[in-house]
């Protein structure tokens, strides 16, 4: 089955099961705001009807006022808790948005507009995560939903620095095997993830390689997945409008034609993406 096919049809399942909407547009409270390192941040909103709705590779529209208007920015899920309706959004502070995001303090409240999108391939054997920057963090949400259904997961993780792998602790809780790489060598095998990723494909019995970072860092992934034969999706990110497949701001070409990173990714299969 089509890996996207495979995502979207237990998310439709489940949405129709419960006789409810795929998707939601709420207010939320912040519940918390964490700074995770030098540009960092964690954002923890209560919003039960999206946790509800939530698999791992889906992202949600956070929409804050900005005088009248209300700004609205993409955010992956990096975790969700169904018990306390929690949701929680990793991201970078890179422009005036995020920076409005990072101001908010708990009991703000926020607009969010999701879950949308389709997200990682719900059933995989041995899956191997690979991630860098801020891929990491919807990379996060699949390894500890894997881990809750006995699947083990190992992950392999490239930064500039031994800094910016600070999501280890976070990793250590829901995976069996980490891999560290850094481009200074400060921590792990020195260089980039596929100075590593030959060796670890080698002889293993990975089903699938999932990747979640730079396009670069992707492109070169799935080049190894190619020659080592093993299956590779990755989550794909681009400027978005409206997040809901209308403005045609996300598209981009694929093997199988013009598609939405917003409603037909943001994961795709590899090897339909032209990099
Ligand atoms: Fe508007 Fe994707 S963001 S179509």
């Amino acid at each position: 089955m089509d890996l996207r096919e495979d995502s979207r049809n237990l998310t439709e399942e489940v949405a129709s099961l419960a006789s409810l909407p795929a998707k939601v547009d709420v207010e939320a409270s912040v519940e918390k705001q964490e700074k995770l390192s030098k540009d960092v941040y964690r954002m923890t909103l209560k919003a039960p009807s999206i946790a509800l709705r939530s698999r791992p590779g889906q992202f949600v529209q956070v929409g804050i006022k900005q005088g009248a208007a209300l700004l609205r920015r993409p955010l992956g899920l990096a975790e969700v808790d169904t018990m306390n309706g929690n949701i929680v959004l990793n991201y970078r502070v890179l422009g005036r948005g995020t920076e409005a995001l990072s101001r908010l303090c708990p009991e703000d409240m926020v607009q969010v507009l999701g879950p949308l999108g389709h997200g990682f391939t719900v059933n995989p054997a041995k899956p191997l995560l690979v991630g860098g920057g801020m891929g990491l963090s919807p990379l996060l949400y699949y390894a500890k939903w894997l881990s809750a259904r006995k699947v083990d997961v190992d992950i392999m993780m490239g930064g500039r620095t031994a800094e910016e792998l600070f999501w280890q602790k976070d990793f250590a809780a829901c995976t069996k095997n980490i891999y560290l790489t850094t481009d200074d060598g400060s921590l792990g095998t020195k260089g980039y993830v596929t100075a590593l990723l030959p060796q670890i494909l080698t002889g293993s019995n990975y089903d699938r390689v999932v990747v979640c970072g730079p396009e670069i860092m992707m492109k070169n992934v799935y080049e190894v997945c190619k020659q080592k034969l093993v299956p590779c999706e990755v989550s794909l990110e681009r400027r978005m409008g409206c997040g809901l497949g209308a403005c045609l701001s996300c598209s981009i070409d694929t093997l199988s034609g013009r598609r939405k990173v917003c409603k037909d990714g943001p994961v795709f299969p590899a090897e339909e993406v032209f990099f």
